[in-house]
């Protein structure tokens, strides 16, 4: 069983990365393998509206020239996939808005490739705009007929530079919830 988590960060060690990796810590723990993709500061450019994914179904992004793919294929072969963001202006990172956009197109194509695999967000925040960033994260897995696990709040973290969220106990309270609630989940789905 694995979970893939997509840091959408382009700091690399930042609060994102802090939030995922205590969700990911949790789930190692409970015996669920993990892997993190940074995404964050790296090529990844939106959809271009060619259709041709419409046309190839062949589970991948017609536009061949970054790592969507890649990131694809990491989604495919895992039960759970997280996405985190920083929030920017209120919304979430162009790379994560980019992953969405292009996969949410390819499953689409194919028959609702994510189908039933577990979905959660994170999100972390200096003040405002993280309600926003989860709902509209949880867009991309409710829309692909995946499940999400809920948690004691909504998955968000605080904190300005990096490390900052560490100071925030009750958003790394939220991320202890979720992981044990994401390995349950997947846990009963894998039967
Ligand atoms: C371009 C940009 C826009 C931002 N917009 C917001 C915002 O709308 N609301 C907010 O609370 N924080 C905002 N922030 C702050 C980050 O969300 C916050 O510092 C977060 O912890 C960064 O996470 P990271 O360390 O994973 O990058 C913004 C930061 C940047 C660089």
């Amino acid at each position: 069983m694995k979970v893939v988590a997509f840091n959408g960060s382009p700091r690399k060690d930042g609060n994102t990365s802090m939030l995922i990796r205590n969700v990911l810590g949790v789930l190692e723990a409970l015996g669920i393998e993990t892997e993190t993709v940074q995404v964050g500061g790296k090529q990844l450019r939106g959809c271009v509206a060619c259709f041709r994914c419409m046309e190839n179904k062949n589970r991948h992004c017609a536009v061949d020239k970054d790592m969507l793919n890649d990131c694809i294929d990491r989604m495919l072969s895992a039960d759970g996939i997280i996405l985190g963001s920083p929030v920017y202006f209120s919304c979430m990172t162009p790379e994560i808005k980019a992953l969405i956009d292009r996969a949410g197109m390819v499953s689409r194509a194919n028959d609702m490739m994510f189908r039933r695999k577990v979905g959660a967000a994170v999100v972390a925040a200096r003040r405002a705009g993280a309600v926003h960033t989860f709902d509209s994260i949880n867009h991309f897995f409710t829309i692909g007929e995946m499940i999400i696990p809920g948690a004691n709040y909504w998955n968000m973290g605080f904190g300005r530079e990096k490390g900052e969220v560490e100071n925030d106990a009750e958003g790394l309270g939220i991320m202890k919830t979720l992981g044990e609630n994401m390995a349950w989940l997947l846990k009963k789905i894998a039967g």
